[in-house]
């Protein structure tokens, strides 16, 4: 029999959809995988599992929010056959548009920092999205104050998602990803952590594995200061807080060096075969602090894109 809780969480728009063209029938439900050989020195009750979200067809975990985004602004009336996508997006958010707007005949318009890795850039273009490209030393916030000033002065042309205040980001994950690792873990997991950007990922899965499990410990990781660039996640005690986010939600928080991101990376892939970006290296370093503290526990985070995107900076050489 079904629970109060997992009543209450069927997306009450899940049949007011359009059907989805096929390949974004393929976005979530992606593989839950035991991490072996970093895990090694914890207590045997301890175990670490890891979402592979670069499972996603454009990639990444933001197809996810991507296609949420998209889709509830079509059932709105706010996003019409004639008007472009635009967003401020480092990469995966932008490719996710780009993804959905080619198999949905939308335009779609990126604005990120010039200093995004060129495979970020090629790979949106790929899929037909327009890049425009912001000051890099303004950072992820220069891209989205160039948007909104865009936006403002063509209101008309623009459907702005704005993924940092749009609350479809985080009911992606509270529908889809939360339910998954429920499910994948047996209702097992103990600990819940993941890298925060918009903070999507952990405001959406964290909601709704606290109300399946009051117990259930949550931690945010973030960079260590706003000089530690790790492709995707903010320092926000220095950046323009998502008006998603919500600090309550968490039980604690480990703060990442870049260098401790680029370590672990390249310890997935060469232990584990898993071939992880950097906010992936950031989230297991974190998930692998707190896992040292338990006697018994079983601890996910989320892998939020693949190491293919990050070649070109040479951390893998
Ligand atoms: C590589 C990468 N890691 C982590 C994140 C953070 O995810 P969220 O925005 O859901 O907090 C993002 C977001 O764009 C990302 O691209």
């Amino acid at each position: 029999m079904a629970t109060k809780a997992q009543i209450l969480t069927v997306d009450p728009d899940r049949w007011r959809h359009p059907p989805r063209p096929p390949i974004l029938r393929q976005i979530g439900n992606t593989p839950l995988l035991k991490l072996e050989h970093v895990t090694a020195g914890l207590r045997p009750g301890v175990e670490v599992y890891a979402k592979a979200e670069w499972f996603n067809p454009g990639g990444s975990v933001k197809d996810r929010p991507a296609l949420r985004m998209i889709e509830q602004a079509e059932l709105r009336g706010e996003l019409t056959p004639g008007k472009a996508i635009i967003d401020a997006t480092s990469g995966n958010t932008g490719i996710g548009y780009a993804l959905v707007g080619a198999a949905k005949g939308y335009r779609v318009v990126l604005v990120m920092p010039e200093n995004v890795t060129s495979e970020r850039k090629q790979l949106a273009r790929a899929y037909g999205a327009e890049l425009i490209f912001s000051d890099p030393l303004e950072g992820q916030d220069g891209a989205i104050r160039l948007v909104r000033e865009m936006v403002a002065a063509h209101p008309e042309r623009y459907y702005y998602p704005n993924q940092y205040d749009n609350d479809d980001n985080w009911k992606a994950h509270y529908y889809g990803t939360a339910n998954e690792i429920w499910h994948q873990t047996r209702g097992r997991i103990t600990h819940f952590v993941a890298a925060i950007g918009t903070s999507g990922t952990f405001m959406g899965i964290s909601r709704r594995l606290r109300e399946l499990n009051p117990n259930v410990r949550l931690i945010t990781v973030e960079p260590a200061d706003e000089l530690q660039n790790i492709e995707g996640m903010k320092h926000m005690a220095t950046a323009i807080v998502p008006k998603i986010y919500d600090p309550a939600q968490k039980d604690g928080e480990v703060l990442v060096h870049a260098e401790q991101a680029h370590d672990m990376a390249r310890r997935l892939v060469r232990e584990e075969g898993l071939f992880v970006g950097l906010s992936a290296g950031a989230a297991v370093h974190a998930a692998l602090q707190v896992a040292r503290r338990l006697d018994h526990g079983l601890v996910v985070t989320v892998l939020p894109d693949s190491g293919a995107k990050y070649v070109s900076l040479g951390i893998f050489d």
